[in-house]
């Protein structure tokens, strides 16, 4: 393994990797969800680049930013256990952006605008400059992005499209604790009270799944709206089923077919994604 944190001595020393070159980025406090990503790159690619970077440009929130968990040395250790051609990039945050920490502005195809979008603006945008850096840096053959941010996963397959890129953008099913709640680096900064309520929110949406058949997504709502009045200490932030291509809100008056449910919780503070596919 060989851990490097400056983009240039990418270029000086080890660009011409035995190809393909696979690439995971994440925002490290790697769990077994990133574990997974990086297990798939090394089966599919002979080189896996895993680039740890928490990224200023995509969080709206200061304290967001300023909490997000951080453990590099155990982020190291835990990809030590793979076996294979792996480099990992830890770069301040000069290398990405030098002396200008601001989100270049994509043409993201109105992706970017629903859900994510209309609750932490700019975020998607933020979070393309930084993709869009370590893509045509390092010119990975495949990346790989986790489904539990399925609306990332939709805007970096545009903002691949949109600058011609090379790479193939490859989304994986999303990973689970036992208890069924989606793993996230965000998890652990959940209370233990609020721990043992997270898992509710897949429930919810299995609960949606079963009854998807029969009902139309307005009815789907009303069991969303009386499940929060029901359990006051989660809050709803935004409940919706959309076409998984478009990401536009499907009709009220269908049932969800082939769209993909997505809610945003809060546990106290901390804000929890999910989605399913509810075919
Ligand atoms: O999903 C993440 O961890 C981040 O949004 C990403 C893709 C690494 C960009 O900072």
């Amino acid at each position: 393994m060989n851990v490097f944190n400056s983009s240039q001595s990418w270029v000086d020393e080890f660009s011409d990797p035995i190809r393909p070159l696979g690439m995971v980025p994440t925002m490290g406090a790697l769990h077994q969800g990133h574990m997974t990503l990086i297990e798939r790159a090394l089966k599919e690619n002979n080189t896996v680049l895993v680039t740890i970077f928490i990224n200023p440009t995509q969080f709206n929130d200061k304290t967001d930013l300023e909490r997000y968990p951080q453990d590099l040395d155990a982020d190291i250790k835990k990809i030590e256990q793979f076996r294979g051609n792996i480099f990992v990039y830890t770069p301040a945050v000069e290398d990405v952006y030098g002396n200008n920490i601001t989100a270049k502005s994509f043409n993201l195809g109105g992706l970017d605008e629903p859900m994510e979008g209309v609750k932490r603006k700019n975020h998607f945008h933020g979070v393309a400059t930084v993709v869009s850096y370590f893509l045509e840096i390092f010119q990975p053959n495949r990346a790989y992005f986790g489904e539990k941010d399925f609306q990332q996963l939709r805007v970096i397959e545009q903002l691949s499209k949109a600058l011609a890129l090379n790479t193939k953008i490859i989304g994986c099913p999303i990973i689970r604790e036992p208890d069924g709640l989606a793993m996230s680096s965000r998890n652990q900064l959940l209370g233990v009270e609020d721990r043992k309520k997270a898992p509710m929110i897949f429930q919810l949406l299995q609960l949606l799944k079963a009854q998807s058949a029969l009902l139309s997504y307005r009815a789907l709502r009303e069991i969303v709206h009386d499940f929060f009045k029901k359990n006051d200490s989660l809050k709803l932030d935004y409940f919706v089923i959309c076409d998984p291509k478009t990401l536009q809100e499907i009709d009220f008056k269908q049932s969800p077919g082939t769209g993909r449910a997505f809610i945003a919780v809060y546990l106290g503070k901390i804000r929890l994604i999910d989605n399913l596919d509810m075919s």
